[in-house]
């Protein structure tokens, strides 16, 4: 399981492997892409929890720290759907995100 959604995770444990259903190529590719921009939106909150870090800004890198962590539990969701349905997900890569700020 990637990360775990609680409907997902109890649809492949109560229903057994994951069936591979018909799904419109359009349809996958847009899942695929939303489940890439959940994930460079994780990296590009990652950074910014690391540029408070570096600033000992805690409380701002906290919650940016946070941030991230949704997100890429966002992209889980995506994942976890593809996976039940039986579908090819597809990570892709992840930008490289902004890491220079001149201030706050
Ligand atoms: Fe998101």
């Amino acid at each position: 399981m990637v990360l775990g959604t609680q409907h997902a995770t109890s649809t492949l444990q109560s229903g057994g492997r994951p069936v591979a259903q018909p799904m419109q190529e359009t349809l996958l590719e847009a899942l695929q892409q939303h489940l890439a921009m959940e994930l460079n939106a994780s990296s590009a909150y990652w950074a910014l929890a690391v540029w408070f870090a570096e600033r000992e800004l805690r409380g701002f890198s906290r919650t940016f720290k946070e941030e991230s962590d949704q997100e890429r539990n966002h992209a889980g969701l995506f994942a976890d759907y593809l996976v039940v349905r039986g579908q090819p997900v597809a990570l892709g890569s992840i930008n490289a995100p902004k890491q220079v700020w001149n201030d706050i």
